[in-house]
């Protein structure tokens, strides 16, 4: 199986934010991860429509935008309007889920999911078969470079084998702390996509990481 790269512009320089996010296209990304902080739900701010935006022509790469906000709901509009193509939202912080996923979908636009490693995978149980995507985070939400929290390898095991039983065909997308040293067994407890920040914007061809991780990762 060909598993799929998304970088994560977080850790792109920011002053050349448009050369970065063109050499993501030469390097094959499957998406361009775009991290949403509000300074609330985790500590720490990062961007919001306008840069996504300002990004959207340089590009033919599905935008993966992931909001790491307390109200998420109440910029998916604007996020879609930007040009996201899948929108993520944390499932700790919405009362209702489904009707959260539903509200994303007939937009005409991808929903996913995240959690935090400490979530359980239980309050996804009703919703497997409707979501896109769903995203388990393997670092604490808030910054790029940490390490990867081993224990978050049973957790995508164990989701792999929920969606299986529910017969779901949402994907499993693990962010944070990923890298050429770990991807092998991370996509072997049932990743298909890896969100991958520091590991890709740290070298000094990005393009040729994005590649090498991706063959690192598949089987
Ligand atoms: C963390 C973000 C991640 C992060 C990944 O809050 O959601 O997407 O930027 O960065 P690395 O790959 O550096 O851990
Ligand atoms: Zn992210």
């Amino acid at each position: 199986m060909v598993i799929k790269i998304a970088p994560s512009i977080l850790a792109a320089d920011f002053t050349r934010l448009g050369e970065e996010v063109s050499l993501l296209e030469k390097g094959g990304a499957d998406m361009v991860h775009i991290d949403v902080m509000d300074g609330h739900y985790v500590p720490n701010l990062s961007f919001g429509p306008m840069v996504v935006k300002a990004i959207r022509p340089l590009t033919n790469i599905p935008f993966d935008v992931h909001l790491m906000m307390d109200n998420p709901m109440e910029f998916v509009d604007e996020f879609i309007e930007a040009g996201a193509d899948s929108i993520t939202v944390h499932a700790e912080v919405l009362p209702h889920l489904h009707r959260s996923l539903t509200y994303i979908k007939n937009k005409g636009i991808q929903a996913a999911f995240a959690l935090n490693p400490s979530t359980p995978l239980c309050v996804l149980d009703y919703v497997l078969q409707d979501v896109d995507m769903i995203l388990l985070m393997s670092v604490n939400p808030g910054f790029g470079g940490q390490e990867f929290i081993p224990g978050m390898l049973q957790k995508i095991s164990e989701l792999k084998e929920r969606l299986f039983k529910a017969n779901s065909n949402a994907i499993i997308q693990v962010d944070g702390g990923i890298s050429l040293k770990n991807i092998r067994q991370v996509t072997e407890a049932g990743a298909d996509c890896l969100v991958a920040g520091s590991s890709v914007f740290s070298t000094s061809d990005p393009a040729a990481m994005i590649r090498l991780l991706r063959d690192a990762g598949s089987k």
